[in-house]
């Protein structure tokens, strides 16, 4: 459908259905977003149940400037105003300790918030215009794949909600997630969700700081359920597999089946192969599109062969959902 909207009625249109209670389809650099108002708790409500999501599963804040940011937390650390000057906006979401007006529906009754100011014009102007930060998860059902075009919005959701659109996502995955904790010598910095924002890049821009970097895993508890391992999955089963085992893929699953001790009935005659671009920054702007439209025909399976130059922590990022969307995973680790 051609649509003759400006972005200004764009903006008003979204700004007045989100004061009326409404939950929107969200253009962002990254993915397109469900989003509400954070002080509208029924319309947080409603992102949950829209997208069939359990309320354990925190959301993200997004804000218009780094100000409005120190509003929503207890404390704005140094290597926070740093990591903010110099990847906001962007796909860089920030975990801090939260401020009482914070829901605990954002949360999930964690004292934390994780913020992140996004890198896309309208996105930036609806929130400037409501005046308060926007809640918003990956605008898809939960543990499915993510949006990075309005149509695909369109497709989860149908008439359920008015989406934005944006045109497609710049990045396409999405934002890197951190945790900072900081100290009078020491920045302690929990990766949570890896993305087009690197740990290297991160740590190199908190040098500056002259502390002690410290990097930490996230625990064993579901304080992050980006770390689900089941996340981003199609509609038709995904194998993720080395190249190196791709030429004996019989025998790798016969290996994988006698391991585990099971039977498998794999008659797979349609296979459709998951062809990226080598570059990871155009890899990634593809990759939801072509997961969600190799999912929309008859295959029986769609194959991902991890191939050797697939390196660097881009690519790490894009792997890691890759793996999260398979079903089936016969990586050489
Ligand atoms: O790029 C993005 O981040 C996109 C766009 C729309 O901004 N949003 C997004 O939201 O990916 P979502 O809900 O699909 O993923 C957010 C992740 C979840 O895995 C959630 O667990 C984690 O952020 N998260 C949110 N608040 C957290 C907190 N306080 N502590 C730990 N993890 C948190
Ligand atoms: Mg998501």
């Amino acid at each position: 459908m051609l649509t003759l909207e400006t972005d200004d009625e764009k903006v008003n249109r979204a700004v007045l259905l989100l004061k009326g209670g409404n939950v929107i389809g969200l253009p962002t650099e990254t993915v397109y977003g469900l989003a509400a108002k954070i002080s509208d708790l029924d319309a947080l409500k409603k992102i949950f149940q829209i997208k069939k999501r359990p309320f354990f599963d925190p959301l993200i804040v997004h804000v218009s400037s780094i100000n409005q940011a120190r509003n929503q937390v207890r404390e704005w650390p140094k290597s926070a105003e740093i990591l903010a000057e110099t990847f906001w906006p962007g796909p860089l979401t920030i975990i801090l300790n939260k401020q009482k007006h914070i829901s605990d529906l954002i949360t999930s009754g964690l004292e934390t918030v994780a913020l992140r100011c996004p890198k896309h014009s309208l996105a930036l102007k609806i929130i400037q215009e409501i005046g308060e930060p926007l809640a918003a998860p990956s605008a898809n059902k939960f543990g499915k794949t993510s949006p990075s075009e309005a149509i695909h919005v369109i497709q989860e959701f149908g008439e359920e909600i008015a989406v934005i659109d944006g045109g497609p996502c710049d990045i396409g995955i999405e934002s890197t997630i951190v945790k900072l904790e900081e100290g009078p010598n020491l920045i302690e910095l929990t990766l949570f969700r890896s993305g087009a924002i690197g740990l290297e890049e991160i740590s190199r821009a908190l040098k500056v700081l002259k502390k002690e970097i410290r990097l930490l895993r996230p625990g064993d508890g579901i304080e992050s359920p980006g770390q689900i391992k089941h996340h981003y999955m199609p509609n038709i089963p995904l194998l993720f597999i080395d190249e190196k085992k791709w030429s004996h893929l019989g025998d790798a699953i016969e290996e994988k089946t006698m391991k585990l001790n099971i039977k498998l009935n794999l008659n797979f005659k349609n296979l459709c192969i998951l062809d990226l671009p080598q570059k990871p920054e155009q890899a990634a702007r593809e990759l939801y599109s072509k997961l969600r439209s190799s999912s929309s025909q008859p295959f029986d399976l769609i194959v991902f062969i991890k191939e050797d130059h697939h390196k660097g922590e881009f690519w790490q990022a894009i792997l890691d959902r890759l793996e999260r969307a398979s079903t089936f995973n016969l990586n050489v680790k």
